[in-house]
């Protein structure tokens, strides 16, 4: 099955949802998930692989119970995560947690929700991932925690500040060591390694360039056990752009890891790769103006609900759900409905001469969307519905003003 291109609901359809919910709408495709997420699965033929989806992307509830159906584990980034992870009915054995920086309570948190896999990023939370296991009662104390490496190593992960470096892992053995020791038990397996080799990269080859150095560096690693190889796999938000090929990657990765003399298992926890094309965000034109021959269109959300384009200058494309075919397009910027100076949604776009009343759909808003949506200039965030098999539900209601003095004190 090819990966599916980018969900776009139909004129009828979204003013229908709108009628309903109201406008700016998180509109998701539960079955346009579903089929990218297969996509993603049969992609990798090697035989010890386990899906993880990163969390971080999108944190609604009903979407990672879709996941789940689907066979996918969770991946999480923060104490957050998991915990929308157990909401959603993950077992704590499928959620795999690559954290950093996380103080002694949250890590405390962690242990007590019945998390058994950690990817840590330095020595010192190592330290005190060991030193709190060996403080819990008996009865507290899983069994077994699979404990991985959070990759450092300037030639493939650049000058990043998370990981641990290869000259470090026996240090990081001997941590493991003496607390198994104190314990008197191998409870303690210091089996993964971790790659993550940064967010949103449509060229394949950065990955398949490096999985022999990867791999190498795993097998320093006296009981190597998985490999975990990130996230970070990109979405092709220029469509007909370049794609990230995940085949190509799938039987690259497969073919090396099957020369191995012992297997290790593969973990793979794309976040973007996953959600991003299953949603729109709907949004109405409530004012139009012109600058020349430029149309300026006013719309009814901001970049608090969609941070992305704006604040992180990703590109986002927007299409006018009314359109007939062939109407004449001009450049058009479609500003949000405050006066921050940088509330632009899309710039330059290609639009037909809108009208108040119109609706925009921008299109690939899956991951990063909604989970980035804050309440900067002080807007309630929108609405999120989720559409399957034919149906539609509301999975967020739409928030409304006292969601802005919420636990404020006054
Ligand atoms: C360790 C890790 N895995 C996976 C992800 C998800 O990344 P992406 O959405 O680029 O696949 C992230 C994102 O921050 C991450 O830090």
């Amino acid at each position: 099955m090819p990966m599916p291109g980018a969900f776009q609901p139909s004129a009828d359809l979204a003013e229908d949802l709108l009628r309903v919910y109201g406008s700016p709408l998180y509109v998701y495709d539960g079955d346009h998930l579903q089929q990218t997420l297969y996509h993603i699965t049969q992609a990798i033929p090697y035989r010890y692989t386990r899906f993880h989806f990163a969390t971080v992307t999108n944190g609604n509830v009903a979407l990672l119970q879709l996941v789940r159906a689907a066979g996918w584990g969770l991946h999480a980034n923060t104490p957050g995560d998991i915990y929308l992870g157990l909401h959603a009915g993950f077992e704590p054995e499928a959620i795999v947690y690559s954290g950093s920086n996380l103080n002694r309570d949250d890590m405390a948190q962690v242990l007590a929700w019945g998390i058994t896999n950690f990817n840590l990023d330095s020595l010192s939370q190592i330290e005190q991932l060991c030193d709190l296991y060996q403080t819990l009662d008996n009865a507290d104390r899983h069994p077994c925690l699979r404990l991985g490496l959070r990759l450092n190593d300037p030639a493939l992960t650049s000058d990043s500040r998370i990981g641990v470096r290869p000259e470090e892992f026996a240090a990081a053995q001997s941590l493991v060591i003496k607390a198994n020791e104190s314990i008197g038990a191998a409870n303690i397996k210091l089996g993964g390694l971790h790659f993550y080799r940064g967010t949103g990269t449509n060229a394949t080859q950065a990955f398949t360039q490096v999985i022999d150095r990867v791999i190498e560096l795993g097998q320093h690693l006296p009981d190597w056990a998985y490999l975990d190889f990130g996230g970070g796999f990109g979405h092709p938000y220029r469509h007909g752009g370049a794609a990230f090929d995940w085949p190509a990657f799938g039987q690259a990765i497969t073919a090396k890891l099957n020369q191995l003399s012992a297997s290790v298992d593969l973990v793979i926890e794309p976040g973007r790769a996953a959600i991003a094309g299953c949603a729109a965000l709907l949004t109405t034109v409530v004012s139009v103006k012109w600058q020349g021959d430029r149309q300026l269109a006013g719309v009814d959300t901001t970049v608090a609900n969609l941070s992305v384009p704006s604040v992180h200058g990703g590109y986002r494309q927007i299409t006018a759900l009314e359109t007939s075919p062939g109407s004449q397009t001009y450049p058009t910027d479609v500003c949000g409905n405050t006066t921050y100076s940088r509330d632009y949604l899309g710039r330059n776009c290609q639009l037909p001469k809108l009208a108040i009343g119109d609706t925009l759909a921008i299109l690939d808003v899956g991951a990063y969307g909604y989970a980035m949506a804050s309440h900067f200039l002080h807007r309630p965030r929108p609405a999120e519905v989720l559409l399957q098999a034919g149906q539609h539900r509301l999975i967020r209601r739409r928030e409304s003003y006292p969601a802005l003095i919420l636990n404020q004190i006054v």
